[in-house]
Order: structure tokens, then C-alpha cells, then sequence
């Protein structure tokens, strides 16, 4: 006899909390038939997300912070009892982006604070890379025996080389060189596993509004010489996009796009490092 039920397509989707890890548990959380996993590392706080998961029974909330690998394994065990072994999209969004010292240059720390600049490299290292590859280990053999088989990082435009010299970016360090670091593990990945037909890719989601604030006020919290060298940011990131307006787009916007991008990536596209646009028009 037929079997008339209908796939429904999982997705693990880290960091959803809040900001654009949230906005993709609800864009997704729409469609019934998508199983949603949304790991966050401390489940009591997660108030937005639990409040949607109310609404939403096709939204499961589990705890892993992406720096404990053990944690990890539990929720992909829990997971897998789930789907029964299976995972369609990993969507690896949590990051750490602390813009405390962020505009420092790599070498304006004070004198004698080389210890905090080590600091710094270490921490958005540990998170934003090494989190990423125990996350991907983790879910691996679930998305290998998925249909979909597509692991997406989300990186940041403030990764790309080009970008960075174009643009003049010299602020920000030790958060660019993570995400520089992430796109070549995400490539390494890729090569690893294209004749397994699993697609890796990193893409970036824009600059996107995710302060928790209203939204007439300042975008993110930050002292005057900070909101300074914001601007001053931004008119660098104008010289180097001059399409752009400007002003960072909000994350029903961001992640719609990125999407879009994930659903036309094809396995020729495995290690790609794209933007919310599908490109590498970063703004
Ligand atoms: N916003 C932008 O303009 C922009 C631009 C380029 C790229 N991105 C990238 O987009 C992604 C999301 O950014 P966002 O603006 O939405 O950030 P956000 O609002 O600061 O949210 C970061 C998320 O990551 C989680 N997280 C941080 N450390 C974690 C850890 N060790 N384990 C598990 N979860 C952890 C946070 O959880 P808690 O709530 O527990 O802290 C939170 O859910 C990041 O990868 C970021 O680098 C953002």
C-alpha cells in the first residue's frame, strides 16, 4: 500500500534565542510540516523562543551550549529519537559577537595587555569555530543519513578578504578572523564530504538589527567614541557597497534571503562563502 505521509524536513538551528537564530525558528515554525529543533544554551531564559514554541508544537527546545561537545551529543541523540536518526538542514547560527574592545585595532590593545588580546582571539575561536565543528561532528552522521543533507554556517561578510581590504575594516579582529577561520573549516567540510552529496556552505546574513531595543532607538548599545567609530564603520562599508543605503536591514528581511540562498544551493555549490544575496555582495 501507498504510504501518503508526508516528509516532514528537520532542522537544527543553533543560537535561537534570539536575533536571527529566533527569526529563523519562526519563519520556519509557519510551515507545520517542518520539525524544528532550536538549541539555545540556556533554555530558562529563552523566553521569546519559548513563548513561539507554545504556538508552535512543531518546535522542540533543547539545551547545549556549542563550547560542550557532550551537551551536543545529547541533543543530537534526543534528536535523532525524533526523526529516527535523521537531520535535513543544521543551520549553525550561534555566535559569539561580544563588542566589548571590538574597536580595537590588532595591534591598539594597550601596552602591556597583550595577555587580553590573546584573550579575545581565544574566546571568539572557541566559539565561533571550534563550537561550529563540534556542532557539525555532532549532527554529521544524522545529516549523512538525512534526504536534504545541507549544513549551512552563518558567517560574516566581515570574513572575506577582499572585503576587509576594500573596505578599510580594521576594527573588529579577532570576531573577523573567526568567521575567516569558519568559512575554511565549513570548505574543509565540503571537500571532505561532496561525493557523500552533503552540501556545506557559509553564508552571510547581512547587517542585520538584532539589538533588543525599540526600534527608534540606537541599534546598539555603545559609548560615544563607539558609536563614532560605528559611523565612521559605516561609511566605510558605503565606499566599498555604494548601492547601499546604509542602514542594517531587520532579521525578517535577513533571513528570508538567506533562505532563498540555502534552497538554491546544489551540491555544485558545496564550500561556497555567499551573501544573504546569493553573492558576494555583502550589504
Ligand atoms: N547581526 C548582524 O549584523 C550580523 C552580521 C553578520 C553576521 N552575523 C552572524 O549571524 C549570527 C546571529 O547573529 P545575531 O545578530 O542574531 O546575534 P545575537 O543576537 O547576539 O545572538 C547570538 C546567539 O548566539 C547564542 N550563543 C552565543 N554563544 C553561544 C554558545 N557558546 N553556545 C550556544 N549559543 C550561543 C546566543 O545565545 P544567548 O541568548 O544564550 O546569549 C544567541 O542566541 C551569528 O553567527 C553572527 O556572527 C550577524
Amino acid at each position: 500500500m501507498a504510504d501518503y505521509r508526508q516528509h516532514m524536513p528537520s532542522y537544527v538551528i543553533t543560537g535561537a534565542s534570539r536575533g536571527i537564530g529566533l527569526e529563523f525558528v519562526r519563519q520556519l515554525s509557519k510551515d507545520a510540516l517542518n520539525q524544528i529543533f532550536a538549541l539555545v544554551r540556556n533554555t530558562h531564559t529563552a523566553s521569546q523562543l519559548l513563548a513561539l514554541s507554545t504556538q508552535h508544537p512543531n518546535i522542540r527546545v533543547l539545551q547545549a551550549d556549542i563550547v560542550d561537545h557532550a551537551a551536543l551529543k545529547a541533543a543530537a541523540a534526543e534528536v535523532a529519537s525524533a526523526t529516527g536518526g535523521t537531520l535535513d538542514y543544521l543551520i549553525n547560527n550561534a555566535a559569539y559577537m561580544d563588542p566589548e574592545r571590538n574597536m580595537l585595532t590588532l595591534d591598539g590593545y594597550p601596552q602591556g595587555q597583550e595577555a587580553l588580546l590573546e584573550e579575545d582571539i581565544h574566546k571568539f575561536i572557541q566559539v565561533n569555530v571550534i563550537g561550529v565543528i563540534h556542532t557539525i561532528n555532532a549532527f554529521l552522521p544524522l545529516v549523512r543519513a538525512g534526504g536534504t543533507k545541507k549544513v549551512i554556517a552563518i558567517s560574516s561578510g566581515v570574513g572575506d578578504l577582499a572585503f576587509t581590504v576594500e573596505a578599510g575594516y580594521v576594527i573588529s579582529a579577532p570576531y573577523s578572523i573567526s568567521k575567516a577561520a569558519l568559512n575554511l573549516a565549513i570548505a574543509k567540510y565540503a571537500a571532505q564530504y561532496k561525493a557523500e552529496g552533503i552540501l556545506f556552505a557559509s553564508i552571510s546574513p547581512g547587517l542585520v538589527d538584532t539589538a533588543q531595543k525599540p526600534p527608534d532607538e540606537q541599534w546598539w548599545t555603545a559609548s560615544p567614541e563607539e558609536l563614532e567609530a560605528f559611523g565612521q564603520m559605516i561609511e566605510r562599508f558605503k565606499n566599498a557597497a555604494p548601492g547601499w543605503d546604509g542602514r542594517p536591514i531587520q532579521p525578517e528581511q535577513s533571513v528570508r534571503m538567506v533562505l532563498a540562498v540555502i534552497d538554491q544551493l546544489t551540491i555544485e555549490d558545496t564550500g561556497a562563502f555567499v551573501s544573504h544575496h546569493g553573492n558576494k555582495v555583502w550589504l
